[in-house]
């Protein structure tokens, strides 16, 4: 994948800034699907006080050819005389190789079985959460719910469960299921909707993407099914106030690493097929 960033200074005459700025945003953006191999386009036009620019454009292209042939693509050209240049006063541009920040994101993800001590700020844990319950569900029943387990008596009840669930630990791996990470989440998802098992893994996949880019280490901890089928379950759903028959899906061990980052996994080609 190609990187193609630029950043203008507008001229300092413009009488409707707004309007040019949202023109230059609609233009450039709306060229997606429009020029071959242009894959995303975001224009930012609101910067800080202390920014240089007055508007940046962060363009994915799949290739060298495809941003040779965007220069010149008739209905990019037509944007950049009609909306771009008549109002920039200077162009700065970098254009580099590279996965884009989520490609690069999905390769260093790695899950983390030690934790430091340190807590990350509730806003962190906010922002992981708030990823979870942007995953999609099935048919937008927004089925799968996250539980941030605060009480210390709780997390400890959960714990033991989870590891008298778990048995003896695997090799090498401590007694503790949660590694000691300083929260805890849950996904749990309502039996109701069909996909309850599906939408409540898709929330802790999303979830744990996010933690990665937040500089935050996670790993999904498993047998919330078995914990939300006993008594502890129930108990959860009643201090929750929720009825109905709900699914575990998994815990999130969340916090900050205590060990580096493991190298990217190697994908065994056998895993993509085709018929
Ligand atoms: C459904 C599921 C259950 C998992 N359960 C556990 C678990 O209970 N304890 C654990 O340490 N890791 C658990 N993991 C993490 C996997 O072991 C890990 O994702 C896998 O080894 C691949 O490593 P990576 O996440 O670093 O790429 C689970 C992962 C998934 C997807």
């Amino acid at each position: 994948m190609l990187r193609h960033v630029i950043l203008w200074k507008l001229k300092d005459d413009i009488s409707d800034l707004a309007a040019v700025k949202a023109g230059i945003k609609a233009g450039l953006e709306g060229l997606v699907g429009k020029v071959p191999g242009l894959l995303r386009v975001k224009v930012q036009t609101e910067g800080l006080a202390s920014s240089t620019a007055d508007v940046m454009l962060d363009s994915y292209l799949t290739d060298a050819a495809a941003l040779k042939a965007y220069a010149t693509h008739p209905a990019h050209v037509a944007v950049a005389n009609e909306k771009v240049r008549p109002y920039t006063a200077s162009r700065a541009c970098l254009d580099f190789e590279g996965e884009g920040e989520f490609g690069e994101l999905l390769i260093e993800r790695r899950s983390f079985r030690a934790f430091a001590e340190t807590v990350p700020s509730p806003a962190l844990v906010d922002e992981v959460v708030k990823a979870g319950l942007l995953a999609p569900t099935g048919r937008n029943q927004q089925s799968s719910l996250v539980i941030r387990i605060d009480d210390p008596a709780l997390k400890e009840e959960i714990r033991a469960e989870n590891a008298r669930i778990m048995g003896a630990p695997p090799p090498g791996r401590p007694a503790d299921p949660f590694y000691a990470a300083p929260v805890m989440l849950m996904v749990i998802a309502n039996k109701k909707n069909n996909t309850a098992t599906y939408d409540g893994s898709l929330t802790m996949g999303n979830m744990m993407i996010k933690a990665h880019e937040l500089g935050l280490a996670s790993c999904w901890i498993h047998r919330a099914k078995e914990e939300m089928e006993g008594p502890l379950g129930a108990k959860i759903l009643s201090r929750l106030g929720l009825e109905g028959e709900w699914e575990g899906v998994g815990h999130l061990a969340l916090g900050y690493a205590a060990t580096a980052l493991p190298p990217p996994r190697e994908i065994n080609p056998a895993r993509y097929r085709a018929i």
